[in-house]
């Protein structure tokens, strides 16, 4: 009997990517492979820890297969995923690339993996469609509260909402992407414990969850002040935060024609109380001493808007600081040349 299961490929087990698996495998629809780095030898060895708000407490838990690589699936002569999901960060700037990670996983002439980025940003899909134009791609925007306090230690203290579409592409009948999209919410939602829906309009997602991302996450990283201070802060909202939404709000307008409500200013800044002092993605990962996303979150917008003729300045200047902050890691990674002072005063290069 063919397995009626579906397979997924998983890349990516950190605190949303364990989640997913656990979820997908709680519905006893899909048989999933996960691919971690840097938590690989722990759950390998005794599996993940996951305290969960939906799937409870479970000690030493595995989805069906734990791996350390991106499978080579014609190397390794394996029937291609049903999906793939990518649930890494997107770094873009920083090798290996989203599309260098997957590409191993992908076929080549088979149309039957659909891959899911579940990531946020814009344009994250772009260079997919066109290196692999008959794979359908899907978004999956996900709102969660899950952390890794230490390696394959899962708190998820915050049930999911995750909204899955598939990006527009001009290669593939739409048609295809809305039923792939729809069948994955069907198993995702299986398991009973999630909020997990279709939409249809990905570009409306993206933008009005960019109203946030584009803008509180880079002003909390660079002020170093969580998201309730830099509502106390003099000038933090009035000056900065909302300076950079409105540009979004515009941006999305003209380069997509999303309209957002007239009140989505006030509503994304009040969306959390202030007393949680919540720091963003991006701040905590900047305290960690992580790369940071800021190109799908900042750049892309912002290239989109100012092509659009929408002017964007605050955006602008968040985005060339977030790009300085990110030299700063590489720097402190080593990952830079500087030239240093010789002993006879020349200039020399050092790697
Ligand atoms: C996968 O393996 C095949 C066969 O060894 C190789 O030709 C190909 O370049 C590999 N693909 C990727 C994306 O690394
Ligand atoms: C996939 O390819 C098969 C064989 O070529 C074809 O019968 C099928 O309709 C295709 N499915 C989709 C969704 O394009
Ligand atoms: C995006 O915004 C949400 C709030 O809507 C926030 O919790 C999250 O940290 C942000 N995500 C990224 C990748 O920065």
């Amino acid at each position: 009997m063919a397995n009626p299961k579906k397979s997924i490929l998983i890349i990516g087990g950190g605190a949303v990517g364990a989640i997913a698996a656990l979820n997908l495998e709680a519905g006893g629809l899909a048989t999933v492979t996960i691919v971690l780095r840097s938590n690989y030898n722990v759950v390998k060895e005794h599996g993940y820890h996951i305290e969960s708000c939906d799937h409870g407490v479970l000690e030493a838990w595995r989805p069906s297969v734990v791996r350390k690589t991106v499978p080579n699936i014609t190397e390794e002569e394996l029937q291609p995923y049903d999906y793939v999901i990518l649930a890494t960060k997107n770094i873009p700037d920083i090798s290996p690339n989203a599309l260098d990670l997957v590409t191993p996983a992908l076929p080549k002439n088979s149309n039957r993996t659909t891959l899911l980025l579940y990531q946020n940003g814009l344009n994250i899909e772009k260079p997919f469609v066109t290196s692999h134009p008959n794979i359908p791609v899907l978004s999956g925007i996900s709102m969660i509260g899950s952390d890794e306090p230490s390696p394959g230690h899962i708190i998820h203290g915050e049930g999911e909402k995750l909204k899955v579409g598939a990006f527009k592409t001009s290669n593939i009948n739409p048609a295809v992407g809305e039923r792939r999209a729809q069948e994955f919410v069907e198993l995702y939602g299986k398991s009973g414990k999630t909020d997990v829906t279709y939409s249809p309009d990905v570009l409306y997602d993206r933008w009005k969850k960019l109203v946030y991302n584009a803008s509180l996450n880079p002003i909390c990283a660079i002020t170093g002040l969580d998201s309730g201070r830099i509502r106390l802060a003099d000038g933090g909202v009035e000056g900065l935060v909302k300076p950079a939404m409105k540009e979004i709000v515009a941006a999305a307008k003209a380069c997509a024609g999303v309209e957002l409500d007239e009140g989505i200013v006030e509503w994304t800044i009040n969306a959390d109380p202030l007393e949680s002092y919540l720091k963003p993605s991006m701040q905590q990962d900047l305290e960690k001493g992580n790369f940071i996303e800021f190109e799908n979150l900042v750049g892309e917008p912002l290239r989109e808007g100012k092509n659009a003729g929408v002017p964007m300045p605050t955006l602008e200047v968040l985005y060339q600081l977030a790009r300085a902050i990110q030299w700063r890691v590489r720097d402190e990674r080593g990952l830079v040349d500087i030239p240093k002072k010789s002993a006879d005063g020349s200039e020399t290069t050092i790697g």
